[in-house]
């Protein structure tokens, strides 16, 4: 499959896949990268919204980090105070990785030693059914190519509605068939009435495809890197 491991800025490994050229996440540092794009600018912009539970999508699982960094500030927040959160979260990817190549990218250890068993949960959940990874935290791996969906996965999406998307596959450069207008229909249609996507590409033509389908498109700054990220909203939202 021609992927291999590599050391970014931060000192997160990520992996790099040497067919498209591209890695998983920014060579400026791949858990930076995860927690201001995904947990700043995503999950914790929905949270006062109340969803109970929220479902979450991300396209694009990879190594699941974005899963561990979501999981485990929801942990955070249920251990410093009294709020909790129920949390559906999907997510899809068409070249599932190894749990041995998860385990080697050393991810648990990012983040706190209580919570090894819920990360060691997320790389064993099986794919295309539902894993109890803590009380509050229900995770649903689908395999498959999100431009192709097999009928069953697909009907698991069609019968709910999301409140965020993580929309993190490769980029528009290498993969521009998943930034088109019909995929970001697809989601937009998939939306909760008030809902939040978040990405890292601030390209003129995703921002132009996101508001074809109907999303409001605010460009906000990235992380070390990156000058902006794409915040796209579905309904009445005040970010
Ligand atoms: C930038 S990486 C994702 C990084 C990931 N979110 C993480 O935290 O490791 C892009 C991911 O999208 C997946 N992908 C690419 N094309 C896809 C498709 N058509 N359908 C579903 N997943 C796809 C790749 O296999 C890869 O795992």
């Amino acid at each position: 499959m021609g992927i291999e491991i590599m050391e970014s800025e931060d000192g997160t490994l990520t992996l790099y896949n040497n067919s498209l050229g591209e890695g998983y996440h920014s060579k400026h540092g791949a858990l930076a990268e995860t927690h201001h794009i995904f947990i700043e600018n995503g999950l914790k912009k929905v949270l006062p919204l109340g969803y109970n539970p929220l479902n979450i999508l991300e396209v694009g699982y990879g190594t699941a980090l974005n899963c561990l960094a979501t999981a485990h500030h929801l942990s955070q927040i249920k251990e410093s105070s009294d709020l909790r959160y129920r949390v559906n979260y999907f997510a899809i990817e068409s070249t599932p990785i190894d749990e041995k190549v998860l385990l080697s990218l050393n991810h648990t250890q990012l983040f706190t030693p209580k919570f090894k068993p819920s990360a060691q949960k997320i790389y064993s959940a099986p794919w295309n059914s539902e894993s109890l990874i803590e009380r509050e935290f229900r995770l649903t791996p689908l395999e498959g190519d999100i431009l192709a969906l097999p009928k069953e996965i697909e009907r698991t999406l069609l019968e709910r509605e999301f409140h965020l998307i993580y929309f993190d596959p490769f980029s528009p450069k290498v993969s521009p068939q998943l930034w088109s207008v019909q995929l970001f229909r697809f989601i937009f249609n998939r939306m909760a009435e008030r809902a939040l996507l978040v990405t890292y590409s601030s390209k003129g033509e995703v921002r132009r495809a996101m508001e074809r389908v109907g999303l409001k498109v605010e460009r906000v700054a990235g992380p070390k890197g990156k000058r902006e990220i794409t915040v796209a909203t579905k309904g009445s939202f005040n970010l």
